[in-house]
């Protein structure tokens, strides 16, 4: 059933964990439609053959027309078919919203063994980088069977992630990060195209995913370079005499590098002790109280509007003074930080810091309150800064 309704609608292989599932809403939403239009046209065919001009119905129909009206058992009938049909469009409606709902919710919830990898996109052209400090260019490897976290943003304008094959996609979006995963269930090649409109080469914007068993997988990461970050950041000290091994950076050394270069060490400290601006132990995942009352989770996408956007949403108690990272940081070092920070999540906060109030476990949900709507629990009164 699933290989011919997948044939009939030309859709590819069904490569991801997620696909068969996307499959059988999309073959329960085409059926249903066809069986309703099939309905709708045949009762349409019906009506036109009985009551055409000059059939028997329609004189008798003519000759009754005012005489008398349908009895009271009669407009009951016709009022409980309009409910049942009125009502089963309903149901099929909301049957259709919550499949399509839970399907949503777990797109959006990586698992919490998720292997993460950072991309960027550019004109036009897909770059990945790898937590062991590898990177590489239009061409991304993943892990059979494991799932994998993308964290994507872009460098100039605004992309989309597709891969046909793992129906997932995603739209890349400058100055912010979103996110996406999947699962591939078998080793090989898929295509990624890019599916937003994002200048002349768009078309031209195609990369690949090389799904690999895992020794293959591990092996193949061994022997990709690190990835380059502007500013030599990756540069390696000069050993006099011997020659040292070059150890390749993990993404959390070199978001390390980044920090200290781009200046971010001058006010925020990384062991939890107070400084000019909030602290970056214990901060990933954390619900940080904003100027005016609300409320933000410090996830990745909020990080990287700290970083581009600083007063978009400015930290309760500190004073709005950090300048705009945009254009001065590249989105690789945007990953490396972010990824760094993530590593100090579970740093305690000392010295004047209070300890913040609620945490995240695991991977901080995608799904999170709209700005402007209450906060679903830890709501934290709005105080005065010192
Ligand atoms: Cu990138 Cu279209």
């Amino acid at each position: 059933m699933n290989e011919l309704m997948r044939e009939l609608l030309m859709l590819p292989e069904q490569s991801s964990t997620v696909a068969g599932e996307i499959d059988r809403l999309h073959y329960f939403v085409i059926l249903v439609t066809m069986l309703g239009a099939t309905g709708v046209a045949a009762a349409t065919l019906w009506f036109l053959v009985r009551y055409r001009e000059g059939s028997a119905l329609s004189r008798r129909a003519r000759e009754h027309k005012g005489a008398e009206s349908p009895g009271r058992s009669g407009t009951r009938g016709a009022l409980l078919v309009e409910f049942a049909a009125v009502g089963g469009l309903l149901s099929l409606f909301l049957l259709w919203w919550v499949i399509g709902f839970r399907q949503f919710v777990r797109l959006h919830s990586p698992p919490d063994d998720s292997l993460e990898v950072y991309v960027t996109a550019k004109q036009w052209m897909w770059s990945f980088a790898y937590p062991n400090g590898a990177g590489s260019n239009g061409v991304l490897y993943v892990p059979v069977g494991q799932p994998v976290e993308l964290t994507m943003t872009s460098r100039d304008v605004v992309h989309s992630f597709f891969v046909p094959q793992f129906r997932v996609k995603q739209d890349v979006v400058p100055g912010r990060s979103t996110s996406v995963w999947f699962e591939v269930t078998r080793p090989g090649r898929y295509p990624i195209y890019c599916t937003e409109y994002c200048g002349a080469g768009h078309s031209t914007m195609r990369g690949e995913v090389i799904a690999l068993g895992g020794e293959d997988y591990a092996r193949t990461l061994e022997g990709l370079s690190p990835i380059h970050l502007a500013g030599a950041t990756t540069e390696r000290p000069a050993v006099v005499g011997e020659q040292a091994p070059a150890e390749p950076l993990s993404l959390a050394a070199m978001g390390q590098r980044v920090a200290a270069q781009a200046g971010c060490l001058r006010c925020h400290t990384v062991d939890g002790t107070a400084h000019t601006g909030p602290t970056w132990a214990g901060l990933y995942g954390a619900t940080i109280p904003l100027e005016g009352g609300e409320v933000a989770i410090a996830s990745e996408a909020y990080l990287t509007e700290s970083m581009m956007d600083p007063r978009a949403k400015v930290h309760l108690g500190f004073r709005p003074i950090m300048p705009s990272y945009q254009g001065f940081i590249d989105a690789p070092q945007v990953g490396a930080l972010v990824h760094y920070i993530r590593t100090l999540r579970d740093v305690p906060r000392t010295g004047g810091h209070e300890p913040l109030p609620e945490r995240v476990e695991g991977d901080v949900p995608l799904v999170q309150p709209l700005p402007g709507l209450p906060p679903v629990s830890g709501a934290v009164p709005p105080e005065a800064p010192p």
